[in-house]
């Protein structure tokens, strides 16, 4: 089935954003379509907001914000984060060989925020959020207790790239809140 022609679109703002990037909203002729180079960038919309614990000095635990991450591998399960060298989560995750992706509810907004605008180097963000580092039980790293979805992983590959270092995880288990029904979309399945 061939491509309709396209509706005119409604407008409901001028403007709408994506990533970094801000597009105008109206209606485009075809001509319009023509891409033009915005150079070498990184620009990749909707990216997750993941909260990554590890254990520093003294088995601090710290917690980070990241953003360039992802699924890389379904067998074994495996996740991975881009990090820069300047982290101090970087650092946790050269010496411990391990992490958790903690994934926050709505309501965790602003702590998630918090974790990504501030370092382990000149604050404690548990004790700032009030919220809890609680231990995994399979990996040496701690997760936020309150945020819903957690990922422990084991780090089974580290790539050095540039600016930031890629660490891939072995998922060595998953925690869910009670509350969370699992379902396995076809795409899982097939996976
Ligand atoms: C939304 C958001 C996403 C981020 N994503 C990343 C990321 O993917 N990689 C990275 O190295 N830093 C990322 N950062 C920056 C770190 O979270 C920040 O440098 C943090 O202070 C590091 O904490 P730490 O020194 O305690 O490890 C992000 C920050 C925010 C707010």
């Amino acid at each position: 089935m061939g491509l309709s022609a396209p509706q005119k679109p409604k407008i409901t703002q001028d403007f709408f954003v994506t990533g970094s990037l801000i597009f105008e909203k109206r209606q485009q002729t075809v001509s319009e379509f023509m891409k033009k180079s915005i150079s070498a960038n990184t620009i990749v919309p909707a990216t997750p907001v993941w909260a990554i614990g590890t254990f520093g000095n003294d088995n601090k635990p710290n917690v980070m914000t990241a953003a360039w991450a992802g699924v890389c591998c379904s067998k074994p399960p495996c996740i991975c984060v881009s990090l820069r060298k300047a982290t101090s989560t970087h650092g946790n995750i050269m010496k411990r060989k391990a992490f958790t992706v903690s994934i926050p509810s709505e309501k965790y907004v602003k702590e998630a925020d918090f974790f990504g605008m501030n370092s382990a180097r000149d604050v404690d963000k548990f004790s700032a959020t009030g919220l809890t580092a609680e231990k995994s039980d399979v990996v040496d790293a701690p997760y936020v207790k309150e945020f819903p979805l957690i990922l422990e992983c084991k780090v089974i590959q580290i790539v050095e790239i540039g600016l930031h270092t890629e660490f891939i995880g072995e998922v060595i288990d998953v925690k869910a809140d009670s509350l969370a029904k699992r379902k396995r979309t076809a795409r899982h399945r097939k996976n």
